[in-house]
């Protein structure tokens, strides 16, 4: 080999290196040593955030991949969600198949690495009534909306951009193809649903493609309920999960439409609830409600209390 071939060779090997290096790399550098000096973003986690510190395992994949393993232990755990009968193989049968059809590593769309990754984390509160919060939410690269959050007559306060949807299938609704399913498994059904839905025409709805849909893993909704609200109440609730969710994927964090309003009403925003007393339901709603509050007054996220 000439010696000019071998420096050719060189230089695009040096470069490949440096592109990996530039995206990739420093992106999972970044979201393990956040840092001043290493993080895009005007504020970042520092030491004065007490509780993200005491809680945060960067080390728990929020989505399952092809090569995810939930322990037994943890199995066990998410099985009492909703009193799953099948059994642990029977699972792991399920999180084959899905990723005989899905990408083996679902794919995060947002800005790139070296940019900031805002998020909205839009909650269903009422207090959001009359927030004028629209602009301010859309303005951020991701929107994070749950269940049957309505946008139709509530741009005013809510927006109108949804890059993720939050969804069970017993709260499905109808995506357009710019925003992605990010499914919450509380059963092995979920799952085999998110399967059915993604490879049978028959079903009507809701009509997404598989490079949409991220599934959380088990072992993150766990962690959420024994970390971060130290086993409180029977299980979390999807909006205090998905809130943990952003905390893992995003560098900067606007969350809305979280607890009751200025008159201590819970309902959602475009709906009145039907039982008064129901108020949180199963989840240990004012306990989380503080978590979300220390972390505003540590300023780890911006949290808009609406009206
Ligand atoms: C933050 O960055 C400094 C300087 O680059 C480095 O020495 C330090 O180890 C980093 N801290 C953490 C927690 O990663
Ligand atoms: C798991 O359940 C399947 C039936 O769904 C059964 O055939 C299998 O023997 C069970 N495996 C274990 C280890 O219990
Ligand atoms: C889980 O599934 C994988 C792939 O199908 C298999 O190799 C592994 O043995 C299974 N483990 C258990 C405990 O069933
Ligand atoms: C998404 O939907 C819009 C409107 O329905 C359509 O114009 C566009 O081509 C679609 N994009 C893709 C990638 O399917
Ligand atoms: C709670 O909010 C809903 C929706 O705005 C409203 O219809 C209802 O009257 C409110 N309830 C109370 C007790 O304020």
């Amino acid at each position: 080999m000439t010696f000019k071939l071998k420096l050719l060779i060189f230089l695009f090997f040096m470069a490949a290196v440096s592109v990996l290096w530039s995206s990739d790399f420093s992106r999972k550098l970044q979201l393990q040593l956040k840092n001043q000096s290493t993080c895009p973003c005007e504020r970042c986690f520092s030491k004065n955030d007490v509780l993200l510190r005491k809680h945060m395992r960067r080390s728990i994949e929020p989505f399952l991949t092809a090569n995810t393993k939930l322990s037994e232990e943890d199995f066990k755990w998410w099985k009492h969600f909703q009193n799953e009968r099948r059994n642990y193989s029977y699972y792991n049968a399920t999180v084959h198949k899905l990723f005989q059809i899905f990408p083996p590593v679902p794919d995060l769309k947002g800005p790139s690495s070296n940019k900031c990754r805002t998020c909205a984390v839009v909650g269903n509160s009422v207090n959001l009534k009359g927030s004028h919060y629209g602009p301010l939410i859309d303005f951020q690269d991701i929107v994070i909306r749950m269940n049957f959050a309505k946008i139709k007559g509530y741009e005013n306060d809510v927006g109108t951009r949804t890059t993720h949807r939050v969804m069970y299938p017993e709260s499905a609704v109808d995506l357009d193809n710019s925003t992605h399913l990010v499914l919450f498994p509380f059963k092995i059904l979920d799952i085999e649903w998110a399967i059915k839905a993604t490879t049978s025409t028959e079903i009507p709805q809701p009509g997404f493609f598989w490079q949409q849909v991220m599934v959380v893993n088990p072992a993150f909704m766990k962690y959420s309920h024994v970390v971060w609200l130290g086993k409180k109440g029977r299980y979390p609730s999807t909006g205090f999960m998905t809130f943990i969710l952003a905390l893992h994927i995003c560098d900067e964090i606007h969350v809305f439409g979280y607890g009751a309003d200025h008159k201590g009403n819970w309902s959602h925003y475009f709906e009145v609830l039907k039982n008064k007393k129901l108020r949180t339901g199963q989840h240990p709603g004012q306990h989380e409600y503080n978590i979300l509050k220390q972390m505003a007054e540590e300023k780890t996220i911006q949290f808009y209390t609406g009206r």
